[in-house]
């Protein structure tokens, strides 16, 4: 099989690959039903984020308009456990109504093109992780930044939380293990969550593991389609 692999762009260096990649939007679902037309797609696979529901819905219209069938893999959202302080919030606008109190040492685990929305709340002292340097400053008056692309130990997340005397964690519920190391580390440390929940996705077929894309992929090219 002949597989291409699309980021979005979001990431200057992203991790080698052992398929081609291509970077960078589509152009919105018109976009992508074009670039299935003429790359002569057989089958699309959406792997990206629980929380890239654009994405997951263009690509759901995209596929149905291009009459290619389409799978997404996805995995089951974190569950609090015994020891977890988590209150779950709608969305991010909903993360960032909850800080309207007095202010707090606040670890954001959500990615540089969120932290800005916190901007509304400067009263706290935010420890900021991603993966690039970036370019400008986040506007968040008081904030460290740690960059790092991981993956995260819970030893090496406690200490982070210890070193900032993090007294919340805001993140995403994206389920999975490469982000679950700060959940372990704030159990241990009666750390609070406040959790964000997922957004609403597209109805489509979906594989929760990726043999199970694999043997979906054999099927469809049984089929011939
Ligand atoms: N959201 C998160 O928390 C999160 C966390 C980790 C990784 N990611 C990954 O980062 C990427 C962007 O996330 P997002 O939340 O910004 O997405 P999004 O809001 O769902 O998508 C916004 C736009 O970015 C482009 N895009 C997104 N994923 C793409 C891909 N894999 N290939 C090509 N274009 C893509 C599309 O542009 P066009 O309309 O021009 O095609 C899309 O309309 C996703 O691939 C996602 O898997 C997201």
């Amino acid at each position: 099989m002949r597989a291409t692999l699309s980021y979005a762009g979001r990431t200057a260096h992203p991790r080698a690959q052992p398929v081609p990649v291509r970077v960078g939007g589509f152009g919105g679902a018109e976009g992508l039903v074009a670039w299935l037309c003429a790359e002569q797609v057989s089958c699309v696979v959406d792997a990206t984020h629980p929380f890239a529901a654009q994405m997951s819905a263009n690509a759901v219209a995209a596929a149905e308009r291009a009459g290619v069938p389409l799978v997404a893999l996805t995995r089951p959202p974190w569950r609090a456990g015994a020891g977890d302080r988590w209150t779950p919030v709608a969305d991010l606008e909903a993360a960032v109504a909850a800080l309207d109190g007095p202010p707090r040492r606040v670890m954001l685990a959500l990615g540089r093109l969120h932290v800005e929305r916190f901007a509304a709340r400067p009263q706290h002292d935010y420890l900021l992780r991603f993966v690039d340097a970036p370019e400008r400053a986040p506007s968040l008056p008081q904030h460290r930044l740690v960059i790092d692309r991981g993956p995260f130990t819970v030893a090496g997340d406690r200490r982070l939380l210890e070193a900032h005397r993090t007294e919340l964690i805001i993140c995403k519920n994206a389920g999975g293990e490469g982000a679950a190391a700060k959940l372990a580390a704030a159990r241990a440390l009666g750390v609070p969550v406040l959790m964000i929940d997922r957004p609403a996705l597209p109805e489509r077929r979906t594989c929760d593991s990726v043999a199970a894309v694999l043997h979906w992929l054999d099927h469809a090219t049984d089929r011939g389609v």
